[in-house]
């Protein structure tokens, strides 16, 4: 089954969003609430914020739910000899950066660029990525 994307575009960018990939951090909405808010359709309002204000909240969005596409990508990114980076987050999902394929337990791959997030609660339900799920079971380390 194909991953469900939805574009949001202002004309001078686009936010791409995956809901797979989203962890629920709340990153976006609570960062830029005008322009991310989960309760209205569509729920980005690309319109309500600058193209710079969107690149930088899309970039602190921590799973790669949310993503920018523009007409030139800056140099370094998603570049794929630059390396992956491996980052643990308190009680909740391994967060990659980088160009990477993740290979699951029956040989599937999935290639990711940019940022994804890792299960390591053990609750998710598309492991091996974290689908938000370690909030909701309370998961400490
Ligand atoms: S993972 Fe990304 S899209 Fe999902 S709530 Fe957090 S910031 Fe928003
Ligand atoms: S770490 Fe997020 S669902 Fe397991």
């Amino acid at each position: 089954m194909s991953e469900i994307v939805r574009r949001y575009s202002n004309g001078e960018v686009t936010v791409v969003w995956q809901p797979s990939r989203c962890i629920h951090s709340g990153n976006c909405f609570r960062g830029l609430p005008a322009v991310f808010d989960p309760r209205e359709r569509p729920w980005v309002r690309v319109d309500a914020a600058t193209t710079a204000d969107l690149v930088t909240q899309v970039e602190r969005c921590p799973s790669g739910a949310l993503t920018i596409e523009r007409q030139a990508a800056p140099a370094g990114h998603d570049d794929p000899d630059q390396p992956v980076r491996i980052q643990v987050s308190a009680n909740g999902p391994l967060i990659v950066t980088g160009v990477v394929t993740v290979v699951d337990a029956a040989g599937v791959e999935t290639r990711r660029e940019g940022r994804c997030a890792l299960c390591r609660c053990g609750g998710s339900a598309n492991k091996p990525f974290c689908d938000g799920t370690h909030k909701r079971i309370e998961f400490q380390g």
